[in-house]
């Protein structure tokens, strides 16, 4: 396929450059003023999108870091202060003090907020982790009620739910208190949203829901096209997005968000942290933002914290500005991403009809499994490198991979395996050279080169046992 995904409406510095180069000579350069934002808020106000971040109330005293939040987000999220343990310590007394700093911290300097979260298996107070039953069903709809009753009007959109989809290969909803008071609970959250505060865009938020393949995925997918069939009231997605080398940013991310959007919801990016530093970071944070506006429904972004030292990962330095405030070259990347255009969705109204979910890989007849691990390899300009090591969970006679790369990726190279091709060239099957037996525990790896085309996501790979 050479019809270019992306139309770039402005500026075209990242695109003409490409991924590295582009980190770099972009700020040479200099954008001319009047065509580009000089801050995140105001390079996404060009294409109608929101840039924001989580905020902490303990740091609004931290006269640096309100002067990069208020001078680059115009998007604001309580980081914990309007969590339900936060808001209702005891049952039916409710606290607002924590939460209403932010929201008039956010209101005073013109900003939205975005509520975080209704209800949740986690982070709820003890009373209500000892309940169960009706008794707790009661308790999660009154909670929603009164907190989204005591916000109404000053919220864009809240988390109703937030992570109640289980990790792995079920697609099915992760145990919880909260579930077990039955699988009605979701829908039955955001109708009491809905009808404490009819203005606000009612959410359903979680993680590992970026890759289109991943089952976790789909059965959210699933959740939300029954919603909408069904009349739930839910108007947006919230993509979580919280990366690291062991959970890179998926190639098909704008996929994924556009799948979600054809269900006629928002989709939005709540939480975005990518662990990492330099031009890596850079990349895949400038991944991510092509994504997001490579989806018309996609209309903001948002950080989970101001600099790295505020991070709840603060280890893993997973932010757009480094603990003394300084931007990162991840910043750079945004911004100019965020230049390069509003990317209008050149295929809103989708008339291929949404890929069906992807099936689940056959169980493997040699007795164990496989996984596969993609780790990032050098980089230069226009390529980068990349290997995938598979694993072998019990003993396997021999293994397939495969990697998907994002059009216009194409990979121009591979070592130590066996290369095979889909029409589309972008999914690249790979075998052994020999004989591909592993016993358990041990592990192969192959590698390849991607000639990126200013696409900077990483492939996703999968692997499957015989
Ligand atoms: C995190 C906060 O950043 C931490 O300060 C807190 O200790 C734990 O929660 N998913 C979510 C967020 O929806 O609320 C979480 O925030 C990060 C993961």
């Amino acid at each position: 396929m050479t019809t270019p995904r992306h139309t770039y409406g402005r500026g075209r510095l990242a695109a003409a450059f490409g991924g590295l180069a582009a980190a770099t000579l972009a700020v040479a350069i200099a954008v001319p003023a009047a065509a580009a934002g000089s801050t995140l808020q105001a390079a996404a106000s060009e294409s109608g999108r929101y840039f924001g971040t989580a905020i902490a109330a303990s740091r609004l005293g931290d006269g640096t870091y309100t002067s990069i939040a208020n001078r680059e987000f115009n998007m604001i999220t309580a980081e914990n202060e309007m969590k339900m343990d936060a808001t209702e310590p005891s049952r039916g007394q409710f606290s607002y003090s924590s939460g209403d700093r932010i929201v008039n911290w956010a209101r005073q300097n013109g900003k939205q907020v975005r509520g975080h979260a209704l209800a949740w298996h986690s982070q709820q107070p003890g009373w209500m982790q000892n309940l169960s039953g009706t008794d707790l069903r009661n308790a999660m709809l009154n909670h929603v009620t009164q907190v989204a009753s005591y916000y109404k009007g000053k919220i864009y959109a809240w988390d109703v739910v937030n992570e109640a989809f289980a990790d792995g290969s079920s697609g099915g909803r992760r145990d919880s208190n909260l579930q077990r008071t039955g699988n009605d609970w979701i829908e039955a959250a955001f109708r009491a949203a809905r009808a404490a505060d009819p203005n606000a865009k009612l959410c359903y938020n979680d993680y590992n829901t970026d890759n289109w393949s991943h089952a976790k995925t789909q059965g959210v997918y699933n959740m939300v096209r029954d919603f909408k069939s069904r009349g739930v009231p839910i108007d947006c997605v919230g993509f979580q997005a919280h990366f690291n080398s062991g959970n890179p940013v998926p190639s098909n991310y704008d996929v994924t968000l556009r799948n979600f959007a054809a269900l006629g919801v928002d989709v939005q990016i709540t939480e975005l942290d990518i662990e990492g530093s330099g031009s890596s970071q850079a990349q895949q944070y400038q991944g991510v933002v092509q994504a997001c506006l490579s989806v018309a429904r996609c209309t903001g972004i948002t950080v989970w914290g101001v600099r790295d030292s505020d991070s709840w990962r603060a280890s893993g330095t997973p932010l757009l500005f480094d603990g003394s405030g300084n931007k990162k070259a991840a910043y750079t990347s945004v911004l100019n991403q965020l230049n390069a255009g509003g990317t209008t969705n050149p295929n809103p109204n989708p008339t291929t009809p949404v890929p069906t979910p992807t099936t689940t890989t056959p169980p493997p007849t040699g007795g164990g499994s496989c996984t596969a691990t993609y780790s990032e390899g050098q980089k230069w300009g226009d390529r980068f490198n990349g290997t995938v090591t598979i694993r072998a969970n019990g003993n396997i006679s021999g293994w397939t991979s495969t990697v998907t790369v994002r059009s216009p990726q194409k990979i121009i190279a591979t070592w130590s395996g066996s290369p095979s091709w889909d029409s589309s060239g972008n999914v690249m099957t790979m075998r052994p050279s020999g004989s591909g037996a592993l016993s358990s525990g041990q592990t192969t790896s192959f590698g390849f080169t991607v000639q990126h085309n200013g696409t900077w996501t990483w492939p996703s790979v999968t692997c499957a046992a015989s």
